[in-house]
């Protein structure tokens, strides 16, 4: 049975949202991105996005209540029925404890279909990645200037769009990411492992490569 629910974790620039935007395409299913979600509620000066500004350009996380309602919505919405990808959620103890309770009052914590998969990649690469990052305005698609550059400078491939830089990746905003994600996100790898639903990807290689093992470990 190919796994079709599927949580992502990883550092920052670990390449989740490089692999899960096109895992979605070709699976159709929804890639469910929590940093771009709150990116565009920060757009439309709402007031979760409001507050989820000052969290997000401190590299802190936002809080849980906020991101776990947008979040669970999309998870049980009609277009995640016959799965979803996780990008970003959850990001600590008290997230996955959300994201259970809920499943399991919906009967779907024991479901064969769940898998989470680990993005390994060394610290020192991870830097580099963060500062080289470009984004689209229009679509979002995920460029780097030194791995992965759009063929036309700051134009998108896909869209025309103009490329910009996220506020947070600067060195100094990055460090505190990493922080963050090595004190409240990291725990959840034994969390899941004792669920028996972690598998780990060797993420510092190509993004094809990486793929390759992230389609072989779901089962496809
Ligand atoms: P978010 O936007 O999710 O940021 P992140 O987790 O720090 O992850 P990134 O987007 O930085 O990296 P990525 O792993 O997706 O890597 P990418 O594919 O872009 O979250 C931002 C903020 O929102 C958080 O700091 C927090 O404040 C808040 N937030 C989000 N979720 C939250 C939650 N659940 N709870 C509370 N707060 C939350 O790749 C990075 C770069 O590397 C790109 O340039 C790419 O082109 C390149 N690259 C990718 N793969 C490869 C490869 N294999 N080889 C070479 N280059 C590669």
């Amino acid at each position: 049975m190919i796994k079709s629910e599927m949580i992502f974790l990883g550092p920052p620039a670990s390449g989740k949202g490089t692999q899960t935007e096109r895992l979605a395409k070709e699976l159709n299913l929804p890639h469910i991105d929590t940093g771009s979600l709150l990116r565009a509620e920060i757009a439309a000066n709402s007031k979760e996005g409001q507050t989820a500004k000052g969290f997000m350009d401190n590299g802190q996380l936002v809080p849980a209540e906020l991101v776990a309602q947008i979040i669970i919505k999309k998870i049980f919405s009609d277009d995640a029925q016959n799965g979803y990808i996780l990008d970003g959620f959850p990001r600590s103890i008290e997230q996955a404890e959300i994201l259970e309770n809920e499943l399991n009052k919906a009967n779907k914590d024991k479901s064969e279909k769940r898998i989470v998969i680990k993005l390994d990649v060394d610290e020192d690469l991870l830097l580099e990645r963060i500062i080289n990052r470009r984004m689209c305005k229009g679509c979002g698609k995920i460029y780097n200037l030194k791995t992965m550059p759009p063929k036309i400078e700051n134009i998108c491939d896909e869209c025309g769009g103009e490329l910009y830089q996220r506020t947070d990746d600067t060195k100094e905003v990055a460090q505190k990411r990493f922080d963050t994600y090595f004190t409240q996100t990291a725990p959840l790898v034994e969390y899941y492992e004792n669920k028996g639903l972690l598998v780990s990807v060797d993420a510092n290689t190509t993004p094809d490569k990486v793929y390759q093992q992230i389609l072989n470990v779901i089962g496809k």
